[in-house]
């Protein structure tokens, strides 16, 4: 098990869906992003931690027969079937293994360079494999958004203590829960051309996907959540069961996509 990453110790069931409700919320705007810069026939793409493989499977039928897929993370046993054949999976930690130098077109990640520790060398290792040209797509979250909208003051508290005490436990277990905002520098600092970035937000009531995602995370990361003393098990038993109300509403964390485009 590869104690790096924050869900590699989910049962394997759990972590199936919670990969396909996050598939099935965010998959729509990330098409968005890769339509505009232009993925077709013929690209070379390597996308990094595809946790169950939607968008490595999208990218495989838009680069068509001409065009090359590596996915590469270091937990592939979620990633679905596929007999793609220009489609290549690989084992590995974007942080510590090199993958080719100057070869792709595209370098996509999704709520994966939150999880890393050592990001510069992750970004390095995105940034170095990217072609002259070629566009470094990024899309992680900011936490600062997440509030309860709506609802009395008693719950609006407990909900409260349980955001924040995800953003903590996030910190202590060196996950960074504000980096979408950071973005941009980030890709600025690597010396990248025509950065730009879009930020999503969302407010979604209970029983939405949405708060799936939210239920699923809080049901097991519960026990590390109550260490960190914010929120008491009837918080967390009161918030899961929030999660299936209709009239509980939550403004989410941010989703920031951020591109830019390595210099010939
Ligand atoms: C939250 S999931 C996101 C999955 C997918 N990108 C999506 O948005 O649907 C994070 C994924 O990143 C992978 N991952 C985490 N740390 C990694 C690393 N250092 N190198 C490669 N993959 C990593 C995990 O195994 C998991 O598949």
């Amino acid at each position: 098990m590869n104690k790096n990453y924050v869900f590699a110790d989910a049962q394997q069931a759990q972590e199936w869906e919670r990969l396909k409700a996050i598939q099935a919320e965010f998959d729509p705007i990330t098409h968005r992003h890769l339509e505009r810069l232009g993925v077709g026939p013929g690209w070379s793409c390597l996308e990094v931690g595809p946790g169950a493989g939607s968008i490595m499977q999208w990218l495989c039928e838009h680069v068509s027969a001409s065009g090359r897929v590596v996915a590469v993370d270091i937990d592939p046993r979620f990633i679905i079937a596929s007999n793609s054949p220009n489609l290549e999976v690989r084992c590995l930690d974007i942080a510590q293994t090199a993958v080719e130098t100057d070869c792709f077109d595209l370098v996509h990640a999704r709520f994966v360079l939150m999880h890393i520790r050592d990001r510069e060398s992750a970004l390095t290792n995105m940034v170095r494999a990217l072609k002259p040209g070629g566009w470094l797509l990024l899309e992680e979250p900011d936490f600062a958004t997440a509030m309860p909208a709506g609802g009395d003051t008693t719950k609006a508290k407990m909900v409260e203590r349980v955001l924040e005490a995800t953003r903590q436990l996030y910190v202590s277990m060196g996950v960074e829960p504000f980096l979408g905002r950071q973005l941009p520098s980030l890709l600025q600092d690597l010396n990248l051309q025509a950065v730009a970035a879009q930020a999503e937000l969302s407010l979604a009531p209970g029983k939405s996907l949405r708060a799936k995602i939210w239920r699923m995370a809080v049901e097991h990361l519960k026990e590390r959540l109550l260490e960190t003393g914010i929120p008491t098990e009837n918080d967390l038993d009161q918030f899961i069961r929030l999660t299936h109300e209709e009239t509980a509403w939550m403004l989410d964390y941010a989703t920031v996509a951020t591109w830019g485009q390595k210099r010939y």
